[in-house]
């Protein structure tokens, strides 16, 4: 990820730390999802060592511990703030962006829930993983597909992640290395009252990390206009989730 980016994703992701666990209930859905997949997948029970990239507050950290017996656990972040996520798992904790930090020898089982997607290229940062991994080691990765928040990017908002792919181009990059167990994707949409609302769930989620925007009286009007008359339904205006996740398992 590019520094001046990973620094301004970071700064929104700090700054939503204490109000992202409560608002973000799709993150939290995907992260039960793909626990599930690698539980239906036949997952082995214990992993000897586990390391998650992109922890948060840890949704996918607490159902990983619950699920799984983990020998030993690292987790990462770019946000100082997870560091409470590595002790209340009592597990290691690496912060800093993904891509530049050490990453612990052959781990038996690699994950990450909705943090893919905040870099550049996901498939070459998957392709690392699975040649990290240890023979028959499993990978559990979720992050959201060029759907994700559809109608901000209609009404020209640039708060869009940079890495929104398809699963399918996720599965492709990592075939030759690892045995595709599933991937999928689907389209879950949100309504709120109003555009504002929108917003306000965005920067409680830390998503509006690459939104360099400063909203005047004007440019506030016209975004709810346009908002409104794009995505106005019964139930309020919607805003569009789009995740997507794949479970592979590395040959011996
Ligand atoms: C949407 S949150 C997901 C948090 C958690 N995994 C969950 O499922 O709720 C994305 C997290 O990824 C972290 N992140 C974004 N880019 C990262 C990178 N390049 N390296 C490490 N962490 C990153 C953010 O700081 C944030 O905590």
């Amino acid at each position: 990820m590019n520094a001046h980016i990973a620094d301004r994703v970071q700064r929104s992701f700090s700054r939503s730390f204490r109000s992202y666990h409560d608002a973000a209930g799709q993150q939290a859905q995907i992260a039960d999802r793909l626990i599930r997949e690698m539980q239906v997948c036949g997952a082995p029970r214990c992993f000897a060592t586990a390391l998650e990239f992109g922890c948060g507050t840890g949704h996918l950290t607490n159902l990983m511990t619950s699920a799984f017996d983990i020998g030993h656990l690292t987790i990462n972040d770019l946000s100082p703030e997870a560091v409470v996520t590595a002790m209340a798992a009592n597990a290691d904790f690496l912060c800093g962006d993904a891509n530049v930090i050490e990453w612990p020898p052959q781990p038996n089982l690699i994950t990450s829930a909705s943090m893919i997607q905040w870099l550049y290229d996901p498939a070459t940062f998957l392709q690392r993983a699975a040649e990290a991994l240890t023979p028959g080691g499993w990978l559990a990765v979720s992050g959201f597909g060029p759907e994700q928040y559809r109608e901000l990017v209609k009404v020209g908002s640039t708060a869009s992640a940079p890495g929104l792919c398809r699963s399918e181009e996720l599965a492709a990059a990592i075939e030759d290395q690892l045995e595709i167990i599933t991937c999928g994707e689907t389209l879950s949409v949100l309504h709120f009252e109003t555009p504002r609302d929108v917003l306000k769930h965005l920067r409680r989620t830390g998503v509006n990390g690459r939104a360099q925007k400063v909203w005047t009286k004007t440019s506030l009007a016209d975004f709810t206009a346009r908002y409104t008359r794009n995505f106005k339904t019964e139930s309020g205006v919607s805003l569009t989730y789009n995740p997507t996740w794949i479970v592979a398992r590395k040959r011996y």
